[in-house]
Formats: structure tokens, sequence, C-alpha cells
């Protein structure tokens, strides 16, 4: 069996257990007779399993009683409309609704910008200026918002809040999707959490939304009815026939972490992954990270040579992209709008995986620093 070390922003790899199991119960999943392809989402076969998913999320996030657990389609993308719609969406003719967002990244941006369709939105602070290297310090919340929006952890450069905006009573609402389940969170600091699934979850195709129940029910009568949170939240989300396989496999991943020991074990080996890779970035004379140490991203860690020639830049780029390749390493190319290198250790990237990437670039920096000649500058 080949198996390469995937570095992708997503969909990326999952645990291996999860793919074998998923192997195994192929053609019968637990005595049914039936793949959970197969099975009608109102099947007495399928409702443990979306029940069993649900619940092994809501244990291991700890959210607590008064928030609904949704099971979409659509991605995050959707969720930047879906958001303003259902919590500060109004009747034709009335006047629209405030919310604040934060910019610290090209999906923060897409949110606002759809967000702005559908509401009087304010971007009260953005990192936009120094290329979104940085988490700027967020203003406390308007009182007039109707919710206030962020993005946990940004895939695209590699950067994470550390600390919540102060937003009092106007609900937080974040972008978890390549933050959740990798750390600890406070779901109740929140009023609605959403993530596509395809980095820590499972397969695309299925977006997990987490709401405080009072944040349900209050988009107009116009918002088509896929859209809206509160047929999902009545019909348990089969009102229409929902992305079971995603929901089966979410499932087996969300039990391979609780047998591992749940997100405070995933969360020490995220944070040894990470240390380990930017330890290696600090030493490193041919690359570097260029993200501001306090906001660097445990899942998404960009880098880029160190050299100040743009053609030799993209020169070794190249190389090093292609022959971590021929090692095993894939997908080390950086968003396509940014250019560089990212590595991205979701919770599924082992620790040998990063080990044996910083193997390579070691190799491949003595062997630079033997043939063509590095610069040292360190700033930029
Ligand atoms: C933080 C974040 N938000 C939103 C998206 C868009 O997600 P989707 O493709 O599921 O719509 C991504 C995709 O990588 C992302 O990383």
């Amino acid at each position: 069996m080949k198996r390469v070390y995937n570095f992708s922003a997503g969909p990326s790899m999952l645990p291996l257990p999860v793919l074998e199991q998923a192997a195994a119960e192929m053609t019968d999943v637990r005595g049914s007779g039936q793949s959970a392809m197969e099975m009608s989402h109102r099947s007495g076969d399928f409702k443990p399993i979306i029940e069993n998913t649900e619940a092994l999320l809501r244990s291991l996030m700890g959210i607590p009683a008064n928030y609904r657990v949704l099971f979409l389609q659509g991605g995050a993308s959707l969720q930047f409309s879906m958001i303003p719609l259902n919590l500060a969406g109004t009747e034709a003719g009335a006047p629209k609704k405030k919310a604040s967002y934060v910019e610290t990244g090209i999906w923060a941006k897409k949110a606002a910008e759809e967000g702005a369709k559908y509401v009087d939105i304010c971007v009260r602070a953005s990192s936009k200026d120094r290329l979104y290297t940085y988490i700027p310090s967020p203003p406390a919340a308007n009182p007039e918002d109707a919710y206030y929006h962020i993005t946990l952890n940004n895939t695209i450069v590699g950067t994470r809040w550390t600390e919540l905006p102060q937003t009092g009573p106007v609900p937080l609402v974040a972008d978890i999707s390549s933050a959740i389940l990798s750390e600890p969170l406070e779901v109740s600091r929140f009023g609605v959490l959403y993530a596509g699934a395809q980095k820590n979850l499972g397969p695309a195709g299925t977006t997990v939304v987490i709401i405080r129940e009072d944040l349900i029910g209050k988009a107009p009568s116009w918002t088509p009815l896929l859209l809206r949170y509160d047929i999902h939240a009545q019909e348990a989300s089969l009102y229409n026939t929902p992305p079971c396989y995603g929901i089966y496999i979410i499932g087996l991943v969300l039990e391979w972490l609780k047998d591992l020991g749940g997100v405070p074990a995933i969360a020490e080996l995220n944070r040894q992954k990470a240390a380990l890779f930017y330890g290696y970035l600090e030493q490193s004379r041919l690359f570097r990270s260029p993200v501001e140490p306090a906001f660097r991203s445990l899942m998404n860690i960009t880098f880029v040579p160190r050299m100040a020639e743009s053609g030799e830049r993209a020169n070794l780029e190249r190389r090093f992209i292609q022959e971590a390749a021929a090692q095993g390493l894939v997908n080390l190319a950086g968003h396509r709008l940014v250019g560089g290198m990212r590595a991205s250790l979701y919770n599924a990237m082992p620790l040998e995986g990063v080990k044996a990437l910083i193997r390579f670039m070691e190799d491949f920096e003595k062997k630079e620093r033997g043939g063509v000649r590095v610069s040292h500058t360190n700033h930029e």
C-alpha cells in the first residue's frame, strides 16, 4: 500500500484507522447489509449513525445543551450567506441591520463581502496592510450589531486568533473550518460556529454549524427554505437528504479522536508538531515563516525562501515542491493567491509526517547551500 504525507490545506489527510474501518464496513455497516452510502437517510440504520456523530461532537467539544448541531451542505462558503440572512436579514424594504467583521485573510474578506449583500456590515479591523500576517487588535462590538464575525484560523496565510474579542451581548460568530477540534474552544463564548468538514472532520461535502438556540428563527420570510437554520433545526438536519456518507465518516473520525484522548490530547500533539516545525524554520538559513510569532497557526504553517530575489525564490519553490512530492511529501505549495509554501498539520497528520518533512528540508537546505548562494536576509 502506498500512503503519502499529504500537507494539503483541504481536503486533507484522514486518519488511516478511519479509512481502514470505512473500507472494512464498505459493504456492510454494523450488520445492516448496506454501505452508509446506500441507506435511506430516514431509515433505522442511518438514525444511530447521525445521532452518534452528533453525540460525539457534543461531548468532544463540550457543546452546551442550548446549542443545536446541524449537518448541512454548501461548504463554509454557504455560511457566508446563511449567517447574515438568518441572524440579521430583514424584510423587503426594511432598513438593513448592522454587523461587524474582522478581516484577517481572504476567507474573512469573502465572508464580509457576502454579508454586505444582506446586512450593513462594518469591517472593524483588518490586517491587509501587512498581507494578513498578523491578527489586528479588535475593537469591542458595536451594541447595535446583530453579530460580530471572525475567522478563528486563517488557512491561507497561517494565522490564528489567540484571544477572542469582547463582544458583550453581541453574538460572536466564528468560521472554525481549519481550527475545529484542534484545540479546546469554549463554545459558550460564541453565538454560531461553523466549519467545512474537509480539514479536521472528514470528507468535503458536509458543513457543521453549531448555533445557540435563541439565534434560530430570525430569518426574513423571503429566505430560501434550504438556507433557513430553523428548517434544518426543526428537522434535525433531515429536511432534505443530508450528506449521509460524510456524516458517517465524521463519526468514525470523532471515535478515533475520542480514543486518542479527545481535544486536550490532540491539542498537545498539535502544539508539539507546530513547535517542531516553527523551531526548524527559526534556525533555517534557507526558509522563514512570514507570520508574526504571536499569531502563528498550529494548523497551517506557511514558509518562504529567505532570499530576496523573486526569480531565484520562485525557482527554489518549484524545485522544493517537486522534490518533496517525489519523496511522498505532497501538496506543499502555498495557496494560489499568495504563493510560497504551506504545510497543513491537521489532526490526522502524524508527528512522523512532520519529522519526515523537516528531515527532507534539512537535506534540501544542505544541498542548496552547497551549490546555490543563499542570502541571509531575515527581514521583509
Ligand atoms: C477558513 C476557511 N473558510 C472558508 C473556506 C471555504 O470553505 P468551502 O470550500 O468549504 O466553502 C475555507 C476553505 O479552505 C477556509 O479555510
